[in-house]
């Protein structure tokens, strides 16, 4: 693991946030500079406490993000997700349903709102040395991997949320949100196990 300082995360209103990344070639993703890089971009997730970090959010417009879901305070009722690495990732739903999460951003500072996600996905990318991932993700998580790879196309949450009245901050979602809301996640990843 890197000892570097974590990176400075592009806050909304960066341009970058709003372009598509690039594709990352086989070879490019060997080199020790973009190895290197996702070092950095894991570090600086996890010194974040975020669950997932795209390549965008730190002002690099490579197709790249790592997600990851621990013990984490921020989001103790989401499910472990192991630290996964994505390359050039390309999600496709697999159902119609959705459900509605309450997501917030470390592009978006002290802002939540309930979004929209498919319940599960099919997650094709490479893993960090070019090997290939093809997954389904089902329940809470599917809506982390979504969050994440719609960064990579220049999308955020907040472009996602149906229902500007639903916005809160991290102290009003606690008061007034979340209750209800561990409520409905509980009842989806009972139903999903994830
Ligand atoms: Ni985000």
């Amino acid at each position: 693991m890197s000892t570097e300082a974590p990176l400075p995360i592009a806050q909304i209103g960066e341009p970058i946030l709003r372009e598509v990344a690039r594709e990352v070639t086989p070879e490019e993703l060997a080199t020790p500079e973009t190895q290197a890089f996702i070092d950095r971009l894991v570090g600086t997730m996890r010194h974040a406490r975020g669950a997932g970090l795209a390549a965008t959010q730190v002002f690099d417009g490579r197709r790249i993000c790592a997600i990851e879901v621990g013990e984490n305070p921020r989001y103790p009722y989401k499910p472990r997700i192991p630290l996964t690495v994505l390359v050039n990732p390309k999600l496709t739903p697999l159902s119609d349903e959705t459900f509605m999460n309450y997501e917030g951003c470390l592009s978006v500072p002290d802002l939540r709102g309930l979004v929209p996600r498919h319940v599960g996905v099919r997650v094709q990318a490479l893993d960090r040395h070019g090997a290939p991932i093809d997954r389904e993700v089902w329940g809470l998580s599917a809506g982390t991997f979504q969050h994440e790879t719609d960064h990579l196309l220049g999308t955020l949450f907040v472009d996602r949320v149906q229902d500007p009245k639903t916005l809160c901050t991290w102290a009003t979602f606690e008061a007034h949100h979340k209750a209800a809301f561990v409520e409905r996640v509980e009842a989806l990843v009972a139903r999903f196990g994830a």
